[in-house]
């Protein structure tokens, strides 16, 4: 049995590739206690997981939520909307209130890259980060990866086409970090104006146009347009964005016949996905999400259940 280096997690870049396929191979053990008619196992009774998200969720939050529940710890939700943060208490104060009320850990989600960091170094329990800014969003790179792993049986050697706002994801941080190190090529495909500066230095190859990008691939994961970090508009209008860069079905016969379709969600039906495509038989967006319990309930344990040298 492994354990994590670090107390918190903060991103795929700096996890070692041991520290992936052991979250990984954890997680498989979670899948199949979520297949079993009980779906719940004590491992951490009595243990209390925060989340603390100053960004709207859905997918991230409930399934922290629920990852929690499935190993029997307690879990208490806080959005920043509805907390004393709108009376300008700031993000360390209201984890120290957490820390005193008994938190174990606190999953964060916030706006700012960096956020989650300053969070674990601020306090002595675990920090999960459920994405800051556009840094990084390492459970959805580590639920992306299962994914690829489970439906193509091998991450090495696979190329995968991340199409789509490149610049402001997280999302492609963490699966470029992570896949890189699993030894998957990686491409990554959207108009110049959505691709961060020196792209490249990350080891990925740098595609403009969608028909080059995605041709012969195993897995394209497609990415939504982030308006909410946007501060100005990159592209002339959404309806051109779609023409150019939305993937329809006449795209399919490019990348391989047995081609996996990954979205992280939310969709923009009509944007980077056509509707026919988004629940199509290549497509894996529900196991995605299926998978994300599994790959937190995996962290969850790992963190605050046994599996980190801070323990
Ligand atoms: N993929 C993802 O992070 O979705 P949510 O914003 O709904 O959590």
């Amino acid at each position: 049995m492994g354990i994590l280096k670090n107390k918190d997690l903060i991103g795929l870049e700096k996890l070692s590739k041991e520290e992936i396929e052991l979250i990984l191979n954890t997680a498989k053990s979670m899948k199949d206690i979520l297949k079993r008619p009980i779906k719940k196992v004590p491992t951490l009774r009595g243990k209390l997981v925060v989340n603390l998200f100053y960004e709207p969720s859905t997918r991230t939050s409930s399934s922290f939520s629920l990852a929690a529940k499935r190993l029997s710890a307690d879990g208490m939700n806080l959005s920043a909307k509805s907390s004393s943060v709108v009376k300008g208490e700031s993000l360390v104060d209201t984890a120290k209130t957490l820390k005193a009320l008994g938190a174990d850990a606190v999953v964060i989600r916030h706006g700012i890259p960096g956020a989650a960091k300053k969070l674990g170094d601020t306090i002595d329990i675990p920090v999960l980060n459920a994405g800051d800014g556009a840094h990084e969003h390492p459970t959805q790179g580590l639920l992306d990866i299962y994914t690829i792993l489970e439906e193509r049986g091998k991450v090495e050697g696979q190329t995968v086409a991340i199409v789509g706002d490149i610049k402001y994801s997280r999302v492609a941080r963490s699966n470029i970090w992570g896949l890189k190190k699993l030894g998957a090529k990686v491409r990554v495909v959207g108009p110049s104006t959505l691709m961060p500066k020196e792209i490249e230095k990350m080891g990925v190859e740098v595609y403009n146009n969608l028909e080059d990008g995605i041709e012969g691939v195993d897995v394209i994961n497609l990415l939504r347009i982030q308006k909410e970090r946007q501060g100005k508009s990159l592209f002339p209008t959404i309806r051109e964005y779609a023409k150019f860069y939305g993937l329809r079905k006449k795209h399919l016969a490019l990348a391989k016949e047995d081609m996996t379709l990954m979205h992280p969600g939310p969709i923009n039906r009509g944007v980077e996905i056509s509707s026919d495509l988004a629940y199509s038989g290549q497509a894996v967006i529900e196991d995605q999400v299926e998978n994300g319990v599994a790959i937190r309930m995996a962290l969850l344990y790992l963190l605050i259940g046994g599996g980190s040298k801070s323990e």
